[in-house]
């Protein structure tokens, strides 16, 4: 069931995405060669919780951090660790789910660190514009598997596979709802926008031809991919407005 957010909860959205936003803005330059992504989960945790909000992550189904930090070959919900330094030519998807007055804000951003090569470069800035490809399409009346169909035809151009397993989600007062949003087209996904629905778009791409991850079998959260490549991902909370789509997770 996919719940139409009335105008008082759209509000609280809005609150809830820009807290979000503010994070990654507030993160942004501690991502540096050195820092250990440990320590970027207690910066974020303190920031959350001086703005009178929540991390959504901590203790969400056993997770045992406030933020996801997911490097390299990681494609998403990394555990943020002292031991994680980051080194140059990383890349990092730092991953903010906020909760500010029972709403939920979703964003995320993959960072470089240091000086990356230029096809992981392209690789990252790829994947937002996938994102925003994604987004772009959104209004009511089309169909949700309009903004997988965007996001695949932008990146069949490259060598690069769209992931699968994961997808984004309706969000709202939780922080996973109804519907699973695709970002490969799938008629899985004909369900008929309207107005008032709010979602996620979070791309994961993988560098080259394979979309399989694999899940640690150790602490049963670490996705990878299966062949060892790079993945990227960019996330947004976006609602669908009466003829377009606002995105509430702007920087
Ligand atoms: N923020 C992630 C998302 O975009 C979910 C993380 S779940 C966690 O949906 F438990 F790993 F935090
Ligand atoms: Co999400
Ligand atoms: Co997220």
């Amino acid at each position: 069931m996919i719940k139409i957010k009335n105008s008082k909860e759209i509000e609280k959205m809005k609150k809830a995405g820009k807290l979000a936003a503010q994070v990654l803005d507030f993160i942004k330059p501690y991502i540096k060669v050195g820092v250990s992504t440990g320590e970027l989960n207690k910066l974020c945790h303190d920031f959350i919780i001086k703005n009178k909000a929540i991390p959504a992550p901590l203790n969400y189904q056993g997770f045992p951090a406030s933020i996801c930090t997911s490097v390299n070959d990681v494609v998403c919900h990394g555990i943020p660790s002292f031991e994680d330094v980051l080194k140059n030519k990383d890349i990092v998807n730092v991953d903010i789910t906020v909760i500010l007055n029972g709403y939920h804000g979703d964003t995320s951003r993959t960072f470089m660190v240091g000086d990356v090569d230029k096809e992981v470069e392209d690789l990252v800035e790829r994947t937002e514009q996938a994102m925003y490809k994604g987004i772009e399409v959104i209004m009511p009346g089309i169909y949700l598997y309009e903004v997988g169909r965007a996001i695949e035809k932008y990146i069949k151009d490259f060598l690069y596979s769209v992931v699968r397993d994961y997808g984004g989600h309706g969000i709202g007062k939780g922080f996973h709802e109804d519907p699973n949003v695709l970002h490969y087209y799938s008629l899985e996904n004909k369900i008929k926008l309207r107005e008032g629905m709010i979602f996620t778009v979070e791309p994961m791409i993988n560098q080259g031809s394979s979309y399989e991850v694999i899940t640690s079998r150790e602490d049963g959260w670490t996705v990878t991919t299966k062949n060892g490549s790079l993945s990227a991902q960019f996330e947004h909370t976006v609602l669908v407005t009466k003829d377009s789509y606002e995105i509430l997770t702007k920087s």
